[in-house]
């Protein structure tokens, strides 16, 4: 039947009806917030919460701070943190990553001590730990040695899990390193620890300022040689169900808001539950064209959630995760 027995609009006409009709929700538990701490004595951590420049309201925390940010989140309904540490000193290996005094390690103790209820996920990667800034070991070459990283990354992972953590999540983009984690937690008596695989992560443009939040800048290079092109769809679907096979528990897209077609693809594929990360270069976006007064930033924000939703995300990680869970819960 087409215009005018049908119309589109009767079911437009009311909040009632839009509600009753609405396919996709947001809840605050979809969500996770994303906080950076900073150890005693790295360069970034001279006070409780030092602004990050790039990312207007988004703070590099002390141990303190961080327990307090992540009390806020959980007061809001906000589902977990996700745990990036700035650790005082750098080596060519990364070994602060899996010292289990490291930062994460504190951080994650310090906080499920403090607020159980919400779940602790921590970024399992080296770039933040290494004097040249690349995600795993460096060959006499410069390029990235795959395999000899895959134990170090173990390695954090069981760090981490031994903290406490309630999710491990891999964002170096190793070959294989799913398997090797996954063998790793299990053989430390961690075998109900769930593994969140950034399973297809781009190498994007849109990660600036989180290198500067963090400090992970790669000294020299860049970062092509292990992360995704982001002009590729199917390979995205492939390392998706590559790390499903290795036992990922979760996979994820990231960024999120130029990817919602590969959120659909990978969640199609897998049948897995899907994060999308709304990465840095996003959040900075929305927060300076709000400043700017060119948009309305409770209204994008809440639109660019619900749409990564309806594309097929689980699960949101997103910097906005607070101030969404509070306007949502000022909606009902
Ligand atoms: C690597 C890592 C990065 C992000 C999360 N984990 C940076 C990178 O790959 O260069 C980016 C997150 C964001 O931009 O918000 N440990």
């Amino acid at each position: 039947m087409a215009f005018p027995q049908t119309r589109m609009r009767r079911l437009r006409a009311t909040a009632g009806l839009r509600g009753l009709v609405r396919e996709t929700d947001l809840r605050p538990g979809q969500l996770v917030l994303p906080l950076f701490v900073a150890e005693p004595g790295s360069a970034l951590a001279s006070s409780a919460r030092e602004p990050i420049a790039t990312m207007p309201e988004v703070d590099r925390l002390s141990l303190t701070a961080a327990v307090e940010e992540a009390q806020a989140a959980a007061a809001l309904g906000v589902g977990g943190v996700l745990l990036f540490g700035i650790p005082a000193e750098k080596d060519e290996s990364g070994s602060g990553a899996w010292d289990d005094e490291g930062i994460v390690q504190l951080a994650t103790r310090a906080i499920k001590q403090a607020v159980p209820g919400l779940l602790v996920l921590t970024d399992v990667c080296l770039c933040e730990y290494t004097t040249h800034g690349h995600c795993g070991v460096l060959r006499g070459d410069g390029g990235v040695d795959n395999d000899a990283t895959l134990e170090l990354l173990a390695r954090t992972a069981v760090s981490h899990a031994r903290a406490g953590a309630d999710l491990v999540a891999p964002s170096d983009m190793m070959d294989g390193r799913v398997a090797a984690i996954r063998s790793e937690l299990d053989g430390e008596g961690f075998a109900e620890i769930p593994i969140l695989a950034y399973s297809a992560k781009f190498a994007s443009a849109f990660y600036g300022p989180f290198r500067e939040a963090a400090d992970s800048a790669p000294a020299s290079g860049d970062r092509r040689g292990y992360q995704m092109d982001p002009a590729n769809g199917e390979e995205a679907v492939r390392e998706a169900l590559l790390d499903a096979g290795e036992g990922a528990d979760m996979v994820m897209v990231k960024p999120a808001l130029a990817y919602g077609d590969l959120i659909r693809a990978v969640k199609r594929a897998t049948r897995l539950p899907v994060a999308a990360y709304n990465v840095s270069g996003e959040y900075a976006m929305v927060k300076a064209a709000a400043a700017a007064g060119y948009l309305d930033e409770r209204a994008t924000v809440l639109e660019i959630l619900t749409s990564l939703r309806r594309a097929g995300a689980d699960t949101i990680i997103s910097y906005h995760a607070k101030d969404a869970a509070r306007w949502l819960a000022e909606q009902t």
